[in-house]
């Protein structure tokens, strides 16, 4: 099950209708969820508060109908069903997603303070869902075919190659896979070593090889970076149809909070981002 939050805003329309892709894609069914204030979900509710609580029920429904209609014109094969949640929006989200495979959300909403790079639900999602998020924001009109995957050292590279090879085997494209790497910086500019660069170029690969024997299909490009990881992930996702990244937890919290590569590319990732989270 794919699960997607709207709220009535642009992005949540659009985050729908790539959820329903995704769906398509994967052959699973799409849940479109509007999450609202418990006391107005509740239908016997009395008092002045109940015909506010109707009309934004009302609200509500039609939000969901909105979005049911565009994703079922889009991709009428799919299995749609919508629900109205109570509660705050992040944990009315996250608690839905607790069974699902993937939590889609816009990267804005309705409330739009302004500066902000992204809404307070899409970073709460983001960060605390237990299962993988896609972020949707502009999807690049004119798409380069590629699903990028940022690779580092760590234990996540495993299943961040599970999750872009096989949308890169979905969606039949090539997946770019960026390992960005430095030295430790001493007082100063360090300028890369030869060697170190070998070693990062020979981990690549071994990270790679058996995702690419299980997806020979795959078309990869290797690509290491010597630099921030941020700033490689940002280039090399310009104009990319998806960002594969991990959550990079920390161990003591269970994987619920995001690193800092992660979290920079919440905020700043030029395509529509996933973000894998731990083995479920
Ligand atoms: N009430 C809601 N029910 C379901 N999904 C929601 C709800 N509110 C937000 N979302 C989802 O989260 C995405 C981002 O919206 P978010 O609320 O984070 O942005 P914002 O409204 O611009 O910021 P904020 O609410 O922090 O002022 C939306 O596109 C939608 O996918
Ligand atoms: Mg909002």
């Amino acid at each position: 099950m794919i699960i997607v939050g709207v709220d009535g805003s642009r992005a949540g329309l659009e985050a729908a209708g790539w959820a329903a892709g995704e769906a398509a894609l994967r052959g699973t069914p799409l849940r479109l969820v509007h999450a609202m204030p418990s006391w107005a979900c509740e239908e016997d509710a009395s008092g002045r508060l109940a015909e506010v609580a109707r009309w934004m029920r009302e609200g509500g429904r039609t939000v969901l109908a909105a979005a049911e209609n565009r994703v079922r014109g889009e991709q009428p094969g799919i299995a749609v069903e919508t629900g109205l949640l109570p509660g705050d929006p992040r944990a009315a989200l996250i608690e839905a997603a607790r069974d699902a495979e993937l939590v889609v959300v816009g990267d804005h909403g309705l409330g739009g303070v302004r500066g902000l790079l992204v809404g307070s639900v899409a970073y709460g999602v983001a960060a605390h869902a237990e299962c993988d998020v896609a972020l949707v924001r502009e999807v690049p009109v004119a798409p380069r075919d590629e699903v990028v995957a940022g690779v580092d050292g760590s234990p996540t590279a495993g299943r961040v190659l599970d999750v872009a090879f096989r949308e890169a085997e979905l969606r039949k494209l090539t997946l770019r896979a960026v390992h960005a790497w430095s030295l430790p910086q001493a007082g100063g500019f360090l300028s890369p070593a030869g060697d170190g660069e070998r070693d990062q170029v020979l981990m690549l690969k071994e990270r790679l090889a058996g995702h690419r024997e299980r997806h020979p299909g795959v078309v990869v490009v290797e690509e290491v970076v010597h630099g921030h990881p941020v700033a490689a992930l940002r280039q090399a996702a310009a104009g990319a149809e998806l960002l594969v990244v991990g959550s990079r937890g920390y161990g003591t919290l269970k994987g619920m909070v995001l690193g800092s590569v992660s979290q920079a590319m919440v905020h700043h990732a030029p395509c529509p981002l996933l973000v894998a989270k731990r083995d479920r």
